[in-house]
């Protein structure tokens, strides 16, 4: 358990920080909790907030209080309603609760009156306010922490490469549903069930793809239809898993039959990795991302699709209508996790370049940020159109490709000055 009080002496030390730089001499995180749908007793599933779960690593936790004063102790004002609506599932105890004042609350009026701490700062959501808002989620204090949670401890790249290992279950579990012909709906049913997590814990919404629907880049949609096996195609999976509050964010490509989308997805599976390999410290992301462009177009030439060079694709701007996101995205407590368009602790705005709008990253790498690295080529009819006729695409071959959706692979990589780790593989 090394690791975790590492990772808690590491956090201590730069809310510290954070604090003097902000100017206050306390902060209270809180959990959130709840909140009801619109006219309505039902609430969704509730979304711990991530400042409190960098601090405690318990899942389900709601109107609970993290309080850190610097060089005391933390106190944890965990909230165990004594009522005979819920299951009371103690989580009170564990190895991480000797890091901590654990004051369990049986009700909110247990709580202590947050007004009277002196000077202090208030983190969560805003339905719960007890402090003044200008102390209350302040910018200069957010700004701070937010860009010290780039670099992670050795704790947290821990449990993403757990979350890692939950999700690659999960994906074995995906691709033998695929081969059997089942439904995108059943596929995702078995990939959940090969990670034991419910819906719930599930750090983003699947996207299982079959055929021509790994286009729609969000494909929220699970059909329960299945196809023959002669109708088969191609199966595209975006689906990470959660462990102790932090994501893994995983994405296969697989064809069912032999041929030419099999040896686009062969070769745009090598070109991912060069890419994951040159994710080191102080590599320039956008420069990467760009680079992921060449590699991209190189696959497309390869393939017949493009009939220019692959530098002459990113040069003219046709690589991005079959690419039109980032190459990736910091990845941690949340799964686009914070700061990617920032490059200090005062909150320094860095923005994608003008032709790359949807980049998410744009700073230069930082060792043991978690980044991932995700490509991606897809026939997207509705950008197809946009270009309809260009002379430097081979418009057979995209017909042809058109009823396969699209390639994407994705993996997890923690940055170091030389061998980044994947932990996807
Ligand atoms: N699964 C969301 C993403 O890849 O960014
Ligand atoms: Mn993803
Ligand atoms: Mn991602």
């Amino acid at each position: 358990m090394g690791l975790f009080k590492n990772h808690i002496e590491h956090i201590s030390a730069i809310t510290t920080a954070a604090l003097a730089h902000a100017g206050y001499d306390g902060l209270f995180i809180y959990s959130g909790h709840p909140v009801n749908n619109f006219m309505d007793d039902m609430a969704p599933p509730h979304s711990i907030n991530p400042h409190f779960k960098w601090w405690v690593p318990v899942p389900d936790v709601v109107s609970s209080v993290v309080h850190f004063v610097p060089g005391e102790k933390p106190t944890v004002y965990l909230n165990q309603p004594a009522d005979f609506w819920h299951k009371v599932v103690d989580n009170s105890q564990g190895k991480w609760a000797e890091h901590f004042n654990v004051k369990v609350v049986g009700h909110y009026s247990e709580l202590p009156d947050f007004k009277q701490a002196k000077n202090h700062a208030w983190i969560g959501s805003t339905e719960l306010q007890p402090l003044a808002a200008e102390h209350t989620n302040p910018e200069k204090l957010i700004n701070y922490l937010h860009f010290n949670r780039i670099q992670k401890t050795d704790y947290e790249i821990h449990c993403i490469g757990e979350a890692n290992k939950l999700a690659l279950k999960g994906h074995a579990a995906a691709e033998a549903a695929f081969r059997e012909g089942m439904s995108e709906y059943e596929i995702h049913m078995a990939y959940l069930q090969a990670c034991a997590h419910n819906e719930h814990q599930m750090p983003y919404g699947n996207i299982v793809a079959l055929n021509e629907n790994p286009s729609v880049l969000h494909y929220q949609y699970q059909s329960r239809e299945r196809y023959a096996a002669v109708d088969l195609k191609s199966f595209l999976i975006d689906a990470g898993a959660n462990y102790k509050g932090y994501a893994a964010d995983i994405t296969r490509t697989y064809a069912y039959n032999d041929g030419l989308f099999a040896e686009m997805i062969q070769s745009m599976d090598e070109k991912q990795q060069q890419l994951c390999q040159a994710a080191v410290v102080g590599q320039d992301y956008v420069a990467l991302h760009r680079q992921a462009h060449v590699n991209i177009s190189e696959v497309l030439r390869e393939a017949g699709v493009f009939t220019c060079s692959a530098e002459a694709a990113v040069e003219s701007g046709l690589s991005q209508t079959f690419f039109p996101h980032g190459l990736g995205h910091y990845l941690g407590l949340q799964v686009h996790d914070v700061s990617g368009h920032v490059i200090d602790a005062n909150g320094t705005v860095k923005s994608p370049p003008k032709e790359y709008p949807f980049l998410r990253l744009t700073d230069t790498l930082r060792q043991n940020a978690v980044i991932t690295i995700e490509p991606g080529l897809y026939f997207i009819p509705m950008l197809m159109q946009e270009i309809a006729g260009h002379n430097d695409v081979n418009w057979d071959k995209v017909d042809e490709l058109i009823p396969y959706g699209g390639i994407r692979i994705e993996d997890n990589v923690v940055v170091k000055a030389e061998d980044s780790i994947n932990l996807s593989r």
